[in-house]
C-alpha cells in the first residue's frame, strides 16, 4: 500500500511539472511570424482569428478569394493574407517568395500546415487512382511542399512546424485515399522532427478525432458516396446490393452523430500551443474520441480491430462473412 502512495504521489509529481512546465509561453509574439494554410474555413479560420488576438503576425492562406475578404473583415493590421493552392508547387512558391520579403532577417516563426480535402471517399474498388492522387496531392504533397518551400526561413527563425493530420493517420476503420493521405502526413512529421532536431527547429503534429467542419459535413459525405455509386459498373453494383448505399448511410449518420464534436477551440488550443509553448509537445491529440476512443484502438492487434470495424459496417450482398 505505501509502494502505491508513493508511485501514485511521484506521477502526480509528474504531471503538475509537465502542467507548470507547458504554461510557459514564447515572448515577443508581435515579432513573430505564423503561416497558416486553409484558412477560408474550420480549424484554419479560428487559429488564424486566434492568433491575430494573441499578437502574432498571421500569413493567412486562403483558397479562395472570399476567405481572404472575409478573413481582412474582422481581423487587425497584423494579419496579412494571401491566395494559395496547396496542390499547385508555382502557387506555394509564390507564396513563399512573398512571405520570404515580409519576414526579412527575422525569419518565419511557423508554418501549419492544416489545409485539406476529405474527399473523394468510399469503399477503395468504388475509387480510381485519380482520386487517390487529387487527395495525395493536396493532403501529402501539398504539406511536403509547402513545408519545403518556408524551411529555410523557419530554420533562421528556429521556429516550428505544425502539421495537421487525423486519427485516421494512426489508423485507417475506412476505405479510400484519406487515411493513406494522413499516414503520409504522419511519417514526414516524424522523419523531419528527427532532421529539424538540430536546427532548433520544432515540429508538431496535431491528431484530430472527428470535429464539426466541412471535412465532416454528412450531407457533402453522402452526395460524394451517391456519386461515386452512379458511376460503378452495374456489376459491381451487384455484388453491393441496391440497399448497400442507404445501409451506408444510415450508419454514417449514426457515428457522425456520436462522435462528432463541434468545439473547434479544443483543436486551436492544441495549435496555439504547438505555436507558442516554450516546450510544444510532439503530438496532441484533441477530441475525446481520439483520446479514448481511435489512439487505444490503434494500439490493439490487427484481429481485434478488425472484428470490430467489420461488425460495425454494412455488407456488401455476396459478403462471404
Ligand atoms: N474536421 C475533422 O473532424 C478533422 C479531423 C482530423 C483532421 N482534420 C484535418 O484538419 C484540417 C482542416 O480541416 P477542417 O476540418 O478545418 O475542414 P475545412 O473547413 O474544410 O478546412 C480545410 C481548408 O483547406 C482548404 N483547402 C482545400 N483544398 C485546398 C487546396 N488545394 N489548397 C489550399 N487550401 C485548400 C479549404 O478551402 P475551401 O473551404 O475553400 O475548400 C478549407 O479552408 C484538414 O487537414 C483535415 O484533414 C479534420
Amino acid at each position: 500500500m505505501i509502494m502505491f502512495l508513493y508511485l501514485l504521489g511521484l506521477v502526480s509529481l509528474w504531471f503538475v511539472y509537465r502542467w507548470w512546465k507547458e504554461t510557459k509561453r514564447v515572448s515577443n509574439k508581435e515579432d513573430k511570424y505564423v503561416y497558416v494554410t486553409g484558412c477560408d474555413s474550420g480549424f484554419g479560420n479560428l487559429l488564424t482569428k486566434h492568433l491575430d488576438k494573441l499578437g502574432f503576425r498571421v500569413i493567412a492562406a486562403c483558397y479562395t478569394e472570399k476567405g481572404e475578404d472575409e478573413l481582412k473583415k474582422v481581423s487587425s493590421d497584423r494579419l496579412m493574407t494571401v491566395h494559395l493552392d496547396v496542390a499547385d508547387s508555382q502557387s506555394v512558391g509564390k507564396a513563399a517568395a512573398l512571405i520570404k520579403t515580409v519576414v526579412g532577417e527575422k525569419g518565419l516563426w511557423a508554418v501549419v500546415n492544416n489545409a485539406g480535402v476529405s474527399l473523394p471517399s468510399g469503399p477503395t474498388d468504388w475509387l480510381t487512382i485519380e482520386d487517390f492522387k487529387s487527395m495525395i496531392a493536396v493532403n501529402l504533397c501539398g504539406v511536403i511542399d509547402v513545408t519545403l518551400s518556408v524551411l529555410p526561413l523557419i530554420k533562421k527563425a528556429k521556429g516550428r512546424v505544425v502539421n495537421v493530420a487525423s486519427v485516421f493517420g494512426r489508423i485507417s476503420p475506412f476505405g479510400g485515399p484519406y487515411c493513406v493521405s494522413k499516414y503520409g502526413v504522419e511519417s514526414f512529421n516524424d522523419s523531419l522532427r528527427l532532421n529539424m532536431a538540430p536546427f532548433g527547429v520544432k515540429v508538431a503534429c496535431i491528431e484530430p478525432g472527428f470535429f464539426k467542419t466541412n471535412v465532416t459535413d454528412t450531407m457533402v459525405l453522402k452526395n460524394n458516396l451517391r456519386k461515386l455509386w452512379d458511376r460503378l459498373p452495374q456489376d459491381v453494383k451487384d455484388d453491393y446490393g441496391h440497399d448497400f448505399l442507404e445501409k451506408g448511410f444510415k450508419g454514417l449518420e449514426d457515428r457522425f452523430k456520436l462522435f462528432t464534436d463541434s468545439d473547434l477551440m479544443k483543436v486551436v488550443g492544441c495549435m496555439e500551443h504547438a505555436i507558442s509553448a516554450v516546450y510544444p509537445r510532439t503530438r496532441y491529440s484533441p477530441g475525446w474520441d481520439a483520446k479514448f476512443l481511435w489512439l487505444p484502438l490503434s494500439y490493439m492487434p490487427t484481429c481485434i480491430t478488425d472484428r470490430l470495424f467489420l461488425l460495425d459496417s454494412p455488407k456488401p450482398k455476396i459478403s462471404v462473412l
